[in-house]
């Protein structure tokens, strides 16, 4: 039904400008969520899985970046995500980079962004988010705050400005997501060397008290750095690794697409799979590490959970197969030989 209705809608969508696209749907959540809320597609308790101290109620989570501030909470759980993660969001609240700062690249189904965490800050996710709590419809899968730095600050005060967002969004968050990894930021990825991202998170981690702390890593940094960063995040105390978020590289055909911004969604997949690899070698099961790039079917999160991600995050299929994506990759995993 979500599907079909999808296959009318795309085209429509896609003759509009990308992030045109993006807030008219997100203009609709609070009447999607009273459809969604008929007929709720909550995966088959079959396929919750354990990540760290949480457990998600499916495999596919909503990867970062989707919904910044939070505003939709209630239907992406009604659509069937397992966990929910929202963010980045930054210790002060920012506009982001010019536009045009989203581009499709259609026949790839692929996606380029340099968004620049556009958000209305820390403090306003964890209003909407007290909010949720307040009046009792805090959903029942497991919801992260994605932080980022703020891109007034600098490197040398960046713990300062994450720490402001962790004591703003302290106890509102199922677990919070260290996000040292989007390319969008200036300096931002440096935070993913070992000393700067040491201090980072024996800061954070202390902060965050019992809630678990993940870290979020680039699929551009070589594997010996990624090991690396993996192993300070271990040491640091972090509860979990999310691996990857978008490359700066332009692999196969995305050569010529747009040269500054993140690349997502299938051509990210190969580079992401060993990635990821790594990621779960070097977390040698201390930890776990959730799944993310190009994922869109149930095969990719077949492939992914036998590798040994705990979990799996999708984000731009979403955009290319509609909201009844991950309802559809539930069910075909219950599927024989699933
Ligand atoms: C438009 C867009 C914005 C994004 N914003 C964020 C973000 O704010 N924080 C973050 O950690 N990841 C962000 N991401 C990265 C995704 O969370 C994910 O790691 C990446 O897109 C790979 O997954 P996918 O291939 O399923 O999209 C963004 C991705 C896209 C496409």
């Amino acid at each position: 039904m979500l599907t079909l209705l999808y296959k009318v809608v795309r085209p429509l969508l896609f003759h509009l400008d990308p992030e045109e696209a993006h807030e008219l749907v997100m203009g609709t959540l609070p009447f999607a969520r009273w459809l969604a809320a008929l007929a709720p597609l909550r995966p088959d308790p079959a396929l919750a899985c354990r990540v760290g101290p949480l457990t998600f109620a499916g495999p596919v989570g909503l990867a970062a970046g989707l919904d910044k501030d939070g505003v939709g909470i209630r239907t992406w759980e009604a659509l069937g995500f397992g966990a929910i993660e929202v963010g980045t969001v930054t210790g002060h609240a920012q506009k982001g980079n010019p536009r045009p700062r989203l581009f499709r690249l259609k026949e790839q189904r692929a996606l380029i962004n340099r968004m620049g965490f556009n958000n209305e800050g820390a403090i306003a996710l964890a209003a909407n988010l007290q909010r949720l709590r307040d009046t009792g419809h805090w959903p029942k899968v497991p919801v992260g705050a994605n932080l980022g730095k703020s891109k007034v600050i600098g490197n040398d005060e960046a713990v300062l400005d994450y720490l402001n967002s962790l004591r703003a969004l302290k106890d509102r968050a199922d677990y919070f997501v260290i996000n040292v990894s989007s390319p969008n930021t200036p300096g931002l990825r440096d935070l993913q060397e070992r000393e700067p991202l040491q201090r980072l998170l024996e800061a954070a981690v202390p902060e965050a008290g019992r809630t678990p702390v993940f870290l979020k890593l680039a699929p551009d940094l070589e594997d010996d750095a990624l090991a690396e960063a993996v192993n300070v995040a271990v040491e640091s105390g972090c509860g979990g690794i999310i691996a990857t978020n978008t490359t700066l590289s332009r692999p196969g055909e995305t050569a010529r697409a747009e040269q500054y911004g993140g690349l997502s969604g299938e051509p990210l997949k190969p580079l992401a799979r060993q990635k990821i690899r790594v990621a779960l070698q070097a977390a040698a099961g201390r930890v776990p590490v959730i799944g993310v790039g190009g994922v869109s079917s149930a095969d990719d999160v077949r492939e992914l959970l036998k590798m040994g991600c705990a979990a799996t995050q999708l984000y731009t299929a979403l955009i290319y197969e509609g909201p009844g994506l991950v309802a559809r990759i539930h069910r075909d995993l219950l599927l024989p030989g699933g």
